[in-house]
């Protein structure tokens, strides 16, 4: 069976239509500051089509992981609504309890194309989690066209994203922009990448990225490993890995893997130097450790240059390159000269030589953002989880509800 990811060409949108928009507005704060705004930027395509259509908004989001008990002053999308006004230069009307209030009195609250409402963080509601009809119900009922605009959270079961559109015909819902440029970068990409393919791995958990590993075995030519993952790999290898965090209860994980990429001829890439450190803090003095054996004092922190330099040339001799997690503490200036070296590497290769790079996960979005690189490379995902998720090659349920099967 095919499918086909319905798009805005697919709804009959009219001046006036009532519009349900599920947005990722989950961004990161600081005493109630927002410190990246990448997910509020990435959702304006969309607010900025609706309110040329004159369309009326009803936007939501969850943020961080209130526990479904009513309204925590920390997890307000009041910040973040302010932020969207900026932005647009509209007003946004923070509705703080849609349960409780009238549908139709939230509604007729918009009178003025040059307003839209945002409904307070859903997961102030028990609903959101659990997806019980009533609340499925009631926010479907508040509207009558289904949008989802929130890649970040459509590996979630949650209301907004799989309930709440099942309530709405298939004719009714679609993507969004940014859900369409998502799926369509992170599918096409690799489903007939251009080679040599190239996928860098990094970040803490081997367990985390098993899958997804397993899976470019199968697209990739090569796998570049860094970060803490690279440890659990490297003591499996018979290294001395030191005092390094790595995780006892996966060798046998990472062992398969090794075995499966050996069967599939892809060749796998371990550090074969690193900084290291005495203790995990961002005072620690970096130490380089020029072999891939660590002294049992010292544990690794980032890759080195010379690993440096190898995964350089590997991404300079590559097409299409995926890169999902950093290669050591990068959030600390003595630990980032490999996350930000293979950072300006695939920058560099995508504006020289036009080769696909596509950057997935958090903290590898977070890197190129503290280097000013976003907008130097094919594609950033907005996505963490759901990037891994769907780069797993699993069907996610908040995109799911909103394909056409032929
Ligand atoms: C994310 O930040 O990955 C999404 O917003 C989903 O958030 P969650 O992991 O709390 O469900």
């Amino acid at each position: 069976m095919s499918t086909r990811l319905r798009t805005f060409k697919d709804l009959a949108l009219k001046e006036g239509s009532t519009v349900f928009l599920r947005l990722d507005l989950n961004v990161p704060m600081q005493d109630s500051v927002i410190s990246d705004d990448f997910r509020i930027t990435a959702s304006l395509p969309t607010l900025k089509y609706l309110l040329e259509k004159k369309c009326k908004i009803i936007a939501c989001s969850h943020l961080g992981r209130p526990n479904g008990k009513g309204f925590e002053a920390e997890f307000s999308l009041a910040p973040v609504g302010q932020k969207i006004s900026e932005y647009l230069g509209c007003e946004v009307l923070l509705c703080p309890d849609f349960l409780n209030l009238g549908v139709d009195k939230i509604v007729s609250e918009l009178n003025s194309p040059e307003q839209m409402i945002l409904l307070e963080n859903l997961r102030f509601f028990s609903g959101e989690k659990n997806g019980t009809d009533e609340f499925c119900q009631k926010l479907s009922s508040l509207c009558e066209f289904y949008v989802n605009d929130a890649f970040g959270t459509s590996h979630r079961p949650d209301a907004s994203m799989y309930g709440v559109p099942l309530l709405f015909p298939l004719e009714k819902r679609c993507a969004g922009f940014l859900v369409e440029k998502e799926v369509r970068f992170l599918e096409e990409a690799f489903l007939k990448p251009k080679p040599p393919v190239t996928a860098i791995f990094g970040g803490s958990k081997v367990s985390d990225k098993i899958q997804v590993l397993e899976r470019f075995c199968n697209i990739a030519q090569h796998i570049i490993v860094g970060g803490a993952m690279a440890y659990t790999f490297l003591k499996v290898l018979g290294k001395d890995i030191g005092i390094s965090k790595y995780e006892a209860d996966k060798l046998d994980l990472a062992q398969k893997i090794l075995e499966y990429a050996s069967r599939r001829n892809v060749k796998l890439y371990f550090p074969e130097d690193h900084i290291c450190a005495a203790s995990f803090e961002e005072s620690a003095e970096s130490v380089l450790c020029p072999t891939a054996d660590i002294p049992k004092n010292l544990m690794g922190m980032d890759i080195g240059p010379l690993t440096l330099d190898v995964y350089q040339n590997i991404i300079n001799s590559s097409q299409t390159i995926l890169w999902n997690g950093p290669m050591g503490v990068f959030e600390w200036d003595s630990f980032s000269l490999g996350t930000k070296g293979i950072a300006q590497t695939l920058a560099t290769r995508s504006q020289k030589a036009g080769a696909i790079v596509v950057v997935g996960g958090g903290d590898s979005a977070a890197a190129m953002e503290k280097y000013h690189l976003k907008d130097k490379v094919t594609h950033v995902s907005t996505g963490g989880g759901a990037s891994l998720e769907f780069l797993e090659g699993k069907e996610l349920p908040g995109i799911k509800v909103l394909k056409t099967y032929y």
